[in-house]
């Protein structure tokens, strides 16, 4: 039943297609990253800022949003995954100062990266920074985080690089709360 002449890359579209799940940018998020890094476009910059209802948005769940032609993760997480994320020292990072948009400069602390103090919300844009992937979410590779099935890449549950080749955590983009239940990208 098997092709043995099937191309190389249908294995790897499966697993994307198989598990983004009902992200509101599914179909076809496997090459946002890297292709929208080549091939930036004035339609893709036109909508600078986004507001995102979250009211839907269930604890231990996560929302993905397209901003900027490429996805956005905004998980809600549970105490488990905080407490995980801020246990970390910062000494045993691989990206200890990463590019937090809101706080530049500063250690990627899990306080520093996530939105709101008590860290139960995370924004992060949902690409690779190894080659632009999209890594698959809900507590996927060895640090319960994010996993990247391209090169294999594992992040933990705050989108902080810990194995693997991508260089970087995940990067924060610029978000804040309009109100309780609406964040605004941008
Ligand atoms: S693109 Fe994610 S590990 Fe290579």
């Amino acid at each position: 039943m098997s092709d043995t002449h099937e191309p190389e890359g249908t294995r790897r579209d499966f697993i994307y297609y198989a598990t983004a799940g009902a992200s509101a940018v599914a179909a076809g998020g496997a090459g946002w990253g890297l292709v929208n890094q080549m091939n930036p476009s004035a339609d893709v910059r036109a909508l600078s800022s986004i507001r995102v209802d979250i009211s839907g948005v269930e604890q231990g769940t996560q929302l993905t949003v397209k901003w900027l032609g490429k996805p956005v993760f905004i998980r809600r997480r549970t105490q488990e995954e905080i407490d995980e994320a801020r246990a970390v020292a910062v000494a045993d990072l691989v990206d200890p100062v990463d590019r937090n948009a809101n706080k530049p400069g500063l250690p990627a602390t899990d306080e520093n990266r996530s939105l709101d103090e008590s860290g139960e919300w995370l924004v992060m844009m949902g690409v690779c920074t190894h080659l632009g992937c999209v890594p698959l979410g809900d507590g996927a590779g060895e640090f319960g985080g994010w996993f990247c099935p391209c090169h294999g890449s594992h992040y933990d549950t705050s989108g902080r690089i810990r194995k693997g080749p991508a260089p970087e955590n995940l990067p924060v983009p610029v978000a804040s709360f309009v109100d309780e239940t609406t964040i605004q990208l941008g």
